[in-house]
């Protein structure tokens, strides 16, 4: 039986990144692809803190932008383990972007990432149980599971989707 960990034992509480010109998309706002790699970067970490294991991102779901960030801001990434099931985690990301002269902070990314932990074979692997032990913890625990159950059923509509699609493929009509 593996050992249950805390949430705070793998997360990732304020990993901090100052905005340069070269981060800018033509709008002058930060690139959105540079807060998602980050994030799936800061994600792996935590995914492989909590397991111990060599860990592949399965899934991103709920990626919203709030609002932009500028040249001159720091961006605070956040990522912690919302919930664990056999081989698979959920993890809550979170960016903020902070002004470091007036100090005013604005929440400006969220999502939601689920990592799957692998052996040595590249095959899923059992992994440790997570301890919520905050309320805030607790309540992404139980919010968690309903996701789950959202990612499930796209991922059974997808597959039966593909199944119909190669049915069809192979059916020959007569006339
Ligand atoms: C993720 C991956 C390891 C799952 O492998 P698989 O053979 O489909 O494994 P299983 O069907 O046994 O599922 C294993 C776990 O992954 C979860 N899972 C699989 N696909 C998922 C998806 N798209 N979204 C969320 N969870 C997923 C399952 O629910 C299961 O979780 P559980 O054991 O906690 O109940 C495999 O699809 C893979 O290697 N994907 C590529 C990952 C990668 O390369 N990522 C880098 C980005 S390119």
């Amino acid at each position: 039986m593996l050992k249950a960990k805390t949430v705070s034992e793998s997360a990732v509480r304020d990993h901090v990144y100052r905005v340069f010109p070269n981060d800018l998309n033509s709008n002058h706002t930060v690139f959105g692809g540079l807060v998602m790699s980050t994030l799936d970067r800061i994600c792996s970490v935590v995914s492989e803190r909590h397991t111990g294991r060599v860990c592949v991102t399965a899934s991103v779901d709920s990626m919203h932008f709030l609002g932009p960030a500028k040249h001159g801001d720091i961006l605070v990434f956040m990522a912690s383990v919302n919930r664990t099931w056999r081989t698979s985690m959920e993890l809550g990301a979170k960016v903020m972007a902070e002004n470091a002269h007036s100090g005013e902070k604005k929440h400006i990314v969220s999502a939601y990432f689920t990592f799957v932990a692998l052996d040595d074979r590249q095959k899923p692997i059992e992994i440790s149980a997570i301890i919520p032990e905050t309320p805030e913890e607790q309540r992404r625990f139980e919010e968690a599971n309903f996701r789950r159950e959202r990612r499930r059923s796209e991922m059974a509509e997808r597959a039966s989707r593909n199944l119909s699609s190669i049915t069809t493929k192979n059916t020959v009509f007569v006339s």
